[in-house]
């Protein structure tokens, strides 16, 4: 496997020191990128976007060859693992994910099962190693998964919701019968994450992007529970190198002390929190990742650079912070947006490392 040319996004996340601040965007392979819809219109459906290798490869790497970005992200989805659990994931047109069969009862938690990461999973890992040897050592790839509570919810509401009605009943009502969900869960996470390192995933990253609809206690008991129990399974070097993982908690800003004690090398920000505060209160213990508003790209280019001047002066000087949108960035902005962003970390953040 070649060396790798570019290991800033490495090194940040493991707070060694960095000639300037790396930057990815999540969601950064996908339908704001017209080159994106083409591919996405050629494979079908999203779901056999990410089945077929060689598509999934090629939609990875469409950002990387217009921006210079210091990571790759595996084009996948969250939802690959309940899909492997026998639910029925399809993507309705319109109105996102559905599950043909949610889980409402015992006896549709009985038959759950942690998934094979050949049979049922194997086509992720054929992608991921796909990637890796496209990418050629360019810059390194990023593995993720959702995490347990967050692919719960699409479990058991059978798709997306506002008001996640069922879960919390659930959780209320029958917390036993949840806990047992997230366990399966969490084994099938640490199984997944572990299999994409094997694969040739250089960095992990859980999406909790609904861990922040819970209350301090319920966030404790049912979400970052099982993430530190799958930060606590993964495996930690490979290749002779560090696997870094980062929490991403949506909405999680308040709990940043308890998410660094999990043993995550990093933490994602949203925009809800100055990242100066955060990173006061994390201090050496993790690297911090984000925080620009996604939103911030519907403003013009100038306004853009401003934006980012202000969280890298805010982050200040020294290693630790990768910069990134606090969340996916939207299906409407301007690839010409996204590239004012990128080029803006690119340009301003050299003063901020020695
Ligand atoms: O970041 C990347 O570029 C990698 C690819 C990636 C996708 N989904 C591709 C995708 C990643 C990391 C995800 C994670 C994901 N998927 C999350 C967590 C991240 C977050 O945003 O908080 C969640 C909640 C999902 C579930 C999911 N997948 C939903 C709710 C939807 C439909 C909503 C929508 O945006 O349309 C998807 C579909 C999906 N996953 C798309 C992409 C590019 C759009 C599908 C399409 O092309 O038609």
């Amino acid at each position: 496997m070649a060396d790798l040319q570019n290991d800033r996004f490495l090194k940040a996340l493991l707070r060694e020191p960095v000639d300037r601040t790396p930057v990815w965007m999540m969601r950064q392979a996908g339908r704001y990128l017209p080159e994106y819809r083409a591919t996405r219109a050629q494979a079908g459906s999203f779901m056999d976007l990410c089945r077929n290798k060689e598509l999934a490869c090629e939609v990875t790497l469409q950002p990387l060859e217009r921006y210079p970005l210091d990571a790759a992200i595996l084009f996948s989805d969250i939802l690959t693992i309940p899909d492997a659990m026998g639910l029925g994931l399809r993507f309705a047109q319109g109105e996102g994910p559905v599950f043909d069969k949610p889980l409402r009862t015992q006896a549709d938690v009985d038959k759950l099962y942690v998934p094979d990461m050949g049979s049922d999973l194997g086509y992720v890992m054929d992608a991921v190693s796909t990637i890796r040897t496209a990418l050629n050592g360019k810059v390194p790839l990023i593995g993720f998964s959702g995490s347990p509570w967050t692919l719960a919810t699409y479990m058991v509401e059978g798709g997306s919701s506002k008001t996640f009605a069922i879960i919390k009943a659930m959780m209320f009502d029958e917390p036993k019968m949840l806990h047992q969900i997230l366990d399966v869960l969490a084994d099938s996470v640490i199984a997944y994450l572990n299999a994409q390192i094997q694969a040739g995933a250089q960095a992990v990253q859980i999406f909790d992007t609904w861990g922040g609809v819970l209350t301090p206690r319920d966030y404790n008991e049912f979400s970052l529970r099982y993430m530190a129990k799958i930060v606590d399974g993964l495996i930690k070097e490979y290749d002779g190198r560090k696997v870094p993982c980062i929490l991403f908690t949506k909405g999680g800003g308040q709990w940043l002390e308890a998410m660094a004690d999990t043993g995550a090398d990093a933490l994602g920000l949203d925009w809800t929190m100055n990242i100066d505060e955060a990173r006061a209160r994390v201090g050496n213990r993790v690297a911090l990742q984000g925080n620009m508003d996604p939103a911030v790209l519907y403003a013009s280019p100038e306004r853009i650079r401003q934006e980012v001047g202000s969280i890298l002066a805010a982050y200040g000087k020294g290693t630790g912070h990768i910069f990134n949108l606090g969340h996916g960035i939207h299906p409407e902005i301007k690839p010409e947006h996204a590239e004012a962003f990128i080029k803006a970390v690119v340009e301003l953040s050299p003063q901020y490392h020695s």
